[in-house]
């Protein structure tokens, strides 16, 4: 009788906690709410107060027993560390669409069924995301996907998807993609009139200058490997710590970088003027003639172009499945199941958000002779949760763009592959895996001016 009796306090205790969660749902969250502008995605606004925002957010109405000595640590925990892998949830109704590294992760999670947690929806019944919601989900994460993308409607079977296929720019004036071209080729724009963009940005040689580091102005030494400009239009800010808004904003700093370019801004639109050639070109283009801003408006008009269509990937995304052989398609397969695409998404397969390398073990006490230039976002923010993280780099044309990663340690694609599946994975890719998705990432060159790049 006594066993019963305990038997039975036990179990009304085991059941105290998710019975009292079913009674007391979430309040609507006013932070996420103010937002929702769009009546048709009030249903995942509600789905997010309902069953994520608890740990996503350190804002969450939580319920009474997140008090109690032991569950309140181990809800802390789960806040923390949910809130330091996603704390996008909020953001996703803001005034812009959410970058597709956010929307690729919601996906994802609701895709393989691992959110909420499993431990979660044991103490919260109904807390799973049944079908409806991710009807629901699917069809926000298209929509959001197609405006990302410029795009009004989701429909289109591509935006099911978060990796897509380069479109090419709208809308650039082809006189000025023809001055900006002259210009990035132009010595002038340096102070001793021996560089010019294309000596580290050489467009033979995808977009960079393929050596470790590059060589500047007097023949000195840069420290950190020179990124690709071909398709840097689509990354979300410019250089590996992002501390150039855009690409007119970007091409400003080398011309004045003593070690790159080594000129001033006060000297080089003077230089320009004694070219009647420009004169007459600025003159019909800009109001303003020939001054700092129009010249890397010129340049990042010109840059915008620089948009690698075709890529026989892109033609197997667009319905050619005959495009790739069949291990470049099972290339492709793990690369989305081993979950590179978390952060090599959208049509550049990068450039989307800031990622910290290395999330598990430490590529830097491994690799040795720390620089300066390891510290990544951290030299822009001073935020030391930002130490060693870097905008995610485009694999756009990757078979090109050697040698890898902001230390350019390497021009081993398969090694950097390996890297990525172990720092970034904490996944032990087999060896043929790894051989694979170095296949793959050989479908992903395209085409400059027509012509494929090689
Ligand atoms: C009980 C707390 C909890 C709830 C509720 C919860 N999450 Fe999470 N979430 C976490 C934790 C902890 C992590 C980080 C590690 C992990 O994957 O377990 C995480 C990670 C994530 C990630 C990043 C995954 C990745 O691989 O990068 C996404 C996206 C995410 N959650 C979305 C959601 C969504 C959407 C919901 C609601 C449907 C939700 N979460 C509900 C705790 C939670
Ligand atoms: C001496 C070599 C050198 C010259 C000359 C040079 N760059 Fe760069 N460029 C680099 C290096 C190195 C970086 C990376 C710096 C960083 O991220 O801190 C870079 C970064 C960039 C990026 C950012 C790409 C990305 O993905 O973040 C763009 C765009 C770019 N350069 C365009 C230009 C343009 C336009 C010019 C001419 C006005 C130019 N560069 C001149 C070496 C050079
Ligand atoms: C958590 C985010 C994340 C994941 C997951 C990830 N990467 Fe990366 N990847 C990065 C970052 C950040 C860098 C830049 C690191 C650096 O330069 O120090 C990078 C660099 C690379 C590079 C070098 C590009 C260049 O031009 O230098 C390749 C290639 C690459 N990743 C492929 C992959 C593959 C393949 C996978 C899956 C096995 C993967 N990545 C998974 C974030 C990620």
């Amino acid at each position: 009788m006594k066993k019963l009796l305990c038997i039975a306090l036990l179990l009304a205790l085991a059941l105290a906690f998710p019975v009292s969660n079913l009674l007391a749902t979430r309040k609507p969250d006013p932070a996420l709410r103010t937002h929702v502008k769009d009546a048709r995605h009030e249903k995942v606004a509600s789905i997010f107060e309902q069953k994520c925002l608890d740990c996503h957010s350190d804002k969450a109405t939580l319920p009474f027993y997140a008090n109690l000595p032991v569950a309140s640590s181990m809800i802390a925990k789960d806040i923390k560390h949910g809130t330091e892998e996603f704390n996008a949830l909020l953001d996703c109704f803001g005034p812009t669409p959410p970058n597709e590294a956010v929307l690729a992760r919601i996906q994802r999670v609701m895709e393989d069924g691992s959110m909420p947690p499993a431990d979660y929806r044991l103490m919260h019944w109904g807390s799973g995301l049944n079908s409806e919601d991710k009807k629901a989900l699917m069809e926000w994460i298209r929509f959001a996907r197609a405006r990302a993308n410029g795009q009004a409607d989701g429909t289109h079977p591509l935006f099911a998807s978060p990796i897509l296929p380069l479109t090419a720019p709208q809308g650039l004036n082809p006189d000025k993609v023809a001055l900006g071209r002259k210009l990035y080729h132009d010595n002038r724009l340096s102070g001793d009139n021996t560089l010019s963009c294309a000596s580290c940005h050489d467009l033979k040689k995808g977009g960079t200058d393929q050596a470790q580091y590059s060589t500047g102005i007097k023949g000195q030494k840069g420290g950190i490997n020179a990124p690709t400009v071909l398709n840097a239009s689509h990354a979300f800010v410019q250089f590996w710590d992002g501390r150039a808004a855009d690409l007119q904003a970007q091409a400003a700093g080398p011309v004045a970088n003593p070690i790159e370019m080594g000129a001033s801004w006060n000297d080089v639109p003077g230089k320009l003027k004694a070219d009647p050639d420009y004169v007459a070109a600025f003159a019909k283009l800009y109001p303003e003639g020939i001054t700092k801003n129009s010249i890397t408006d010129a340049i990042a008009t010109f840059e915008k172009s620089l948009v690698t269509l075709n890529s026989r990937f892109d033609q197997f995304l667009r319905g050619k499945t005959d495009a790739l052989t069949a291990d470049e398609q099972e290339g492709y397969r793990l690369f989305m199941a081993d979950g590179c695409y978390k952060c090599h998404v959208g049509q550049a397969l990068g450039g989307e958000s800031f990622e910290k390398f290395s999330l598990h073990g430490d590529y830097f006490a491994e690799r040795g002779n720390p620089t300066p230039a390891d510290d990544g976002r951290y030299a822009v923010t001073k935020n030391e949760a930002d130490r060693h993280k870097f905008k995610v780099p485009t694999l756009r044309n990757i078979t090109l763009t050697f040698p890898y990663l902001h230390d350019g340690s390497t021009s081993d694609l398969a090694k950097v592959v390996k890297l990525m599946a172990k720092h970034q994975l904490h996944s032990n890719v087999p060896e043929r895996d790894i051989a694979l998705i170095v296949k793959f990432l050989g479908t992903l060159t395209g085409e400059l001016d027509g012509r494929p790049l090689k």
